[in-house]
């Protein structure tokens, strides 16, 4: 994993890190914390259709697993974000989320009894400030690492697939059927393209939706209509304790998803290639039809449960330390 030069993990950084990752300090009337939306339990997300704010406002989007960041080249749904440092500036003062600006937040740290104390042996200065803090968060984000699935140890032979887990597996990785690997990709194991330098590979529209009304995803960030409808590739590792799916939560269950990609992926002009490649007569409205079998659905549902890593979940370090 890629460290940045300045901010490299040191144990009091990462502790440091975990301990504001879990302190309602940092939101404005003191009930919210990182982790209310990132709970451990459920692999970093927290169960809802949208994330909702102290102030009881629900945003548009999807909270999102926490795994393996420290290797993906983009953060957020639309990617705004580019490291993990930029990325941990945002959720404090956002108005529907913990809503708290930099100065007071700072100012509540400085005044704690501890903080000033912790932040001098994380970094060498108790004069605290939000690039202070963002760096501790990412230093502790990089070490949730995740790769003790039974899919990871199937790989590393210390496992066996059922017959029907190796049938998912391959289906998953099948041109012709699921082709999912083109972008939940399994050679770095991270079931995720978000680590490839060319950009076009990490973003995708997969066929949500033909017209795109209120949320255009990396377009966004780019302002280039090429590139509405087109979002991160999440990772699939514990995609199991992640439910509900997508960037609005708008499927309740890994079943609506696969039915989604079988046969509800609408054509559009940003639709990803990868999605029709095999189809070519289809038209923008069209849905496309994969065809797969009962038998097959339920084959790719075994795999996908295969990629639940329990060690996340219930290792200590990544556990509140209050
Ligand atoms: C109110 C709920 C909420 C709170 C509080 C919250 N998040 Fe999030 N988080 C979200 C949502 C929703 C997204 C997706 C937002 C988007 O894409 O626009 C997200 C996205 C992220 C991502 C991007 C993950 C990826 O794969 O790209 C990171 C990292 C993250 N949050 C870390 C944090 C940290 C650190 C804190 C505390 C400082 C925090 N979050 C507080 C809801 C929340
Ligand atoms: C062309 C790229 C691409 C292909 C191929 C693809 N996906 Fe996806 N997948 C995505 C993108 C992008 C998203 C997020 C879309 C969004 O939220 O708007 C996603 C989301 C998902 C999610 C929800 C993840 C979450 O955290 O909410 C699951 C589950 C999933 N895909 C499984 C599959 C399966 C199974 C296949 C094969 C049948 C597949 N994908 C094929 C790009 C792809």
């Amino acid at each position: 994993m890629d460290q940045p030069a300045d901010n490299k993990l040191t144990i009091e950084g990462i502790a440091l890190g975990r301990r504001l990752f879990y302190d309602k300090i940092l939101s404005g009337n003191q009930t919210q914390s990182c982790a209310s939306c990132h709970k451990q339990e459920l692999a970093f997300t927290d169960g809802l259709r949208f994330s909702t704010g102290i102030d009881n406002i629900a945003g548009n989007r999807n909270s999102m697993s926490l795994v393996n960041l420290g290797y993906n080249r983009d953060l957020f749904w639309n990617g705004r974000a580019k490291t993990l440092e930029k990325q941990a500036l945002e959720p404090v003062p956002n108005p529907i989320e913990m809503h708290l600006s930099w100065p007071d937040a700072v100012a509540r740290l400085q005044a704690d009894g501890s903080y000033p104390g912790l932040f001098k042996k994380a970094f060498g200065t108790e004069t605290i400030d939000s690039i202070l803090v963002a760096k501790a968060l990412s230093q502790f984000m990089r070490t949730i690492v995740s790769g003790n699935s039974k899919f990871h140890k199937y790989l590393r032979n210390e496992v066996q697939f059922t017959q029907a887990e190796i049938n998912g597996y391959l289906l998953f990785r099948n041109e012709l059927k699921g082709d999912c690997q083109h972008c939940h990709e399994l050679g770095s194991k991270l079931l995720t393209d978000n680590h490839f330098l060319d950009i076009t590979q990490r973003f995708h529209n997969n066929g949500l939706d033909s017209i795109y009304p209120t949320y255009l995803g990396l377009a966004e960030v780019t302002q280039d209509p090429n590139d509405n409808g087109k979002f991160k590739s999440p990772t699939l590792i514990n995609i199991a304790l992640t439910a509900p799916y997508m960037h609005d939560g708008r499927f309740n269950t890994l079943q609506e998803v696969i039915e989604h990609y079988d046969h509800g992926v609408k054509v559009s002009p940003t639709l990803d290639f990868f999605m029709t490649k095999n189809y070519p007569d289809l038209q923008a409205g069209d849905r496309r039809e994969l065809g797969l079998t009962p038998q097959e659905k339920a084959d790719l549902l075994a795999f996908l449960l295969t990629l639940t890593d329990s060690t996340v979940i219930t290792n200590p370090a990544f556990s509140s330390p209050f």
